[in-house]
């Protein structure tokens, strides 16, 4: 484990989370301790591009499964996830320009409304979860009256 961290730079921890979630795999030796493949640092290199890009544990494993027999991607491979990728970091940017541009209502304001302030609440993602103080904990919201519960 200390061997892989050192080479992969990733926590321990973290090496166990991506094992746990079966991203990477290891094999016990007689002793109990986990042994490591030589692909699995590439995969772990993986790991780490897919997060710096932004993609959830989901995604990854996604990303991953596509690989078949655990293989690390070949340049086929890299040309397809680097079109996914790419779509996926202009939305990103898109999505950083319209907050920048919200920031020049916000200059000297300080208000954080979440019914005005871009930086509060971009692109209304708290008026996609529906009606209602959608901020509160459910167990101090009341049932909306069109829906039912059960
Ligand atoms: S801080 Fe007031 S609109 Fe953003």
């Amino acid at each position: 484990m200390g061997e892989i961290s050192r080479r992969s730079g990733f926590a321990a921890s973290a090496i166990r989370y991506y094992e746990a979630e079966g991203l990477i795999e290891a094999h016990r030796s007689s002793g109990g301790q986990r042994r490591f493949e030589r692909s699995v640092l590439r995969r772990l290199g993986f790991i780490r591009a897919a997060s710096n890009v932004g993609l959830s544990i989901e995604e990854i494993r996604d990303e991953l499964a596509r690989l078949p027999g655990n293989r690390t991607p070949t340049k086929a491979d890299w040309r397809r996830i680097s079109r996914h990728w790419g779509a996926r970091l202009d939305e990103q940017i898109a999505a950083l320009q319209r907050l920048k541009s919200g920031l020049d209502g916000c200059i000297g304001c300080g208000c954080l409304s979440l019914r005005s302030c871009a930086f509060s609440n971009p692109g209304d993602w708290v008026g996609e979860r529906g009606p209602g103080a959608q901020l509160l904990p459910d167990s101090l919201r009341r049932p909306h009256p069109t829906k039912r519960s059960g």
